[in-house]
């Protein structure tokens, strides 16, 4: 048996923005069952990164392939095993969760009945009073739920989150990571960017520091263990200071 596909790489990964190089080669890979944690300041191209696996970017030079294939190669294939949580959650204020989960799930081809909806908002833990309710009465908290209600129930095997945590609370960023982990656990590819170095080790089994467009250091979780929140933080600090 050869080893198997890497639900994400990123080979020598070059991207250009308004011709300024935003990403210098970077290289790493996202298997199933596993959270990485893409770790960095503002600027640092984390969302770029992202984007590119999105096909909303390409490469300068280098590759981005998902489940083993180019993404500029089959750009339609990319996109259909990839759930992508943006920075801020594109739901519609006037809709309940419900709706919006209707909505959302038809617009992506997804066919899904109520019973399949209720079932995602109870595994995400939405509180059942609220699920009627239009999203503009909604916490950031609430509306992440249903964002990542949404990604569980377009089950791809990839899940692609921009900053999930910012702006919650310690006890819905608490309950957030162990949903991620859940997924994760269940098979689930991740990718979840971040500038949150303790949100990071209490999720991830990989962090890849990114600073100005370049990985300056990875770390690896012991088995059975948590990445050292300290050591990264260290890293993290270090590296902004120089
Ligand atoms: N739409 C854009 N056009 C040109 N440059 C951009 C654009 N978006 C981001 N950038 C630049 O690309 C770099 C990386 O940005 P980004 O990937 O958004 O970083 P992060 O998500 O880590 O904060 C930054 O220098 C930023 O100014
Ligand atoms: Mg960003």
């Amino acid at each position: 048996m050869g080893s198997p596909v890497m639900k994400l790489q990123a080979d020598q990964l070059r991207v250009l923005r308004s011709g300024k190089e935003v990403l210098s080669g970077i290289s790493f890979a996202v298997a199933g069952g596993e959270v990485y944690g893409l770790l960095g300041g503002n600027g640092a191209g984390k969302s770029t990164t992202l984007a590119t696996f999105l096909g909303f970017l390409q490469p300068a030079s280098g590759r981005v392939l998902v489940q083993g294939r180019d993404v500029g190669a089959d750009l339609a294939a990319a996109r259909s095993a990839i759930a992508y949580l943006p920075e801020a959650a594109s739901l519609y204020e006037h809709l309940d969760a419900r709706e919006n989960l209707h909505y959302f799930l038809q617009l992506a081809g997804v066919a899904s009945g109520a019973a399949s909806i209720e079932a995602a908002l109870d595994r995400v833990s939405l509180h059942a009073d609220a699920r009627g309710r239009r999203l503009r009465d909604y916490s950031k908290g609430m509306r992440q739920k249903v964002a990542i209600a949404l990604a569980i129930l377009r089950d791809t095997g990839i899940l692609l989150l921009d900053e999930p945590t910012s702006g919650l609370d310690p006890t819905a960023i608490d309950e957030f990571h162990d949903l991620v982990r859940g997924l994760a656990d269940a098979g689930k590819a991740i990718l979840m960017v971040t500038h949150d170095v303790y949100g990071a080790c209490q999720v991830a089994d990989r962090i890849g520091l990114l600073r100005g467009g370049q990985l300056v250091d990875q770390f690896a979780a012991p088995a059975g263990g948590r990445i050292d929140t300290e050591s990264v933080h260290r890293a993290f600090s270090a590296r902004q200071a120089a």
